[in-house]
């Protein structure tokens, strides 16, 4: 199974004019609280938003940051940039992989992904990226779902991934916690609500 770069944007692409409505039972139950917690954390004036997707998380934005929001995904920013316009949201998207920001190192004081690690190919070096482009001290904080500490469901989800990859792109059994921790900041927490699966992490260089 291929899980480049190139074909996992392929599966953006085509699930782009569909992604809120699949996802939607989903966003009510459950982001919808996590995205407002994620979002009350962010700290300082320029913040970065990664795979910004459709742009579910424009309604949190704070009103007195600069943003900037990429994805690879064409079809995933086309949704973003209508959602912009429709709802007259200040933020500047781009295309570009998380896996190579053009952006100069210490630019942003806060990074932010949901929902975002589980399909970036190679997912450490993308975590470093955005290690290099937040300023010292600054903070990156994910929403992501990861591989389930129950041994059980892990290989219940193990099993399962490669049709969910197939599917949606999303890999089901990444351990991101592990990941950012091997992304060279100086203290990596989890957000004490958070689940099994189910994770706010928050980082800090
Ligand atoms: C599951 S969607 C989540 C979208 C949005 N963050 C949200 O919370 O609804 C994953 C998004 O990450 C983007 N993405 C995945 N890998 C990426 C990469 N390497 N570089 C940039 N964007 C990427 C996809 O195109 C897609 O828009």
């Amino acid at each position: 199974m291929k899980t480049d770069s190139a074909s996992i944007q392929k599966r953006y692409d085509r699930l782009a004019p569909y992604f809120d409505v699949i996802e939607a039972m989903m966003e009510g139950l459950v982001f919808k609280t996590w995205r407002k917690r994620l979002w009350a954390k962010v700290e300082g004036e320029h913040v970065l938003e990664v795979g910004v997707g459709t742009g579910k998380n424009f309604d949190y934005y704070p009103e007195e940051a600069r943003i900037t929001a990429i994805d690879f995904s064409p079809g995933m920013l086309k949704q973003a940039a209508d959602h912009k316009q429709r709802k007259g949201i200040e933020v500047e998207l781009a295309q570009m992989d998380v896996q190579s920001l053009c952006y100069a190192d210490n630019s942003f004081d806060t990074v932010v992904a949901t929902c975002v690690f589980c399909s970036v190919p190679a997912p450490v070096k993308g975590l470093r990226e955005l290690h290099r482009v937040c300023k010292p001290g600054g903070q990156v904080l994910l929403l992501e779902h990861v591989l389930s500490s129950r041994p059980l469901i892990a290989k219940v989800m193990n099993f399962l991934n490669p049709v969910v990859v197939k599917l949606v792109g999303a890999n089901i059994n990444r351990n991101t916690l592990r990941n950012i921790k091997a992304a060279g900041f100086n203290s990596v927490r989890v957000d004490e609500q958070s689940g099994d699966i189910i994770k706010l992490i928050e980082a800090r260089k």
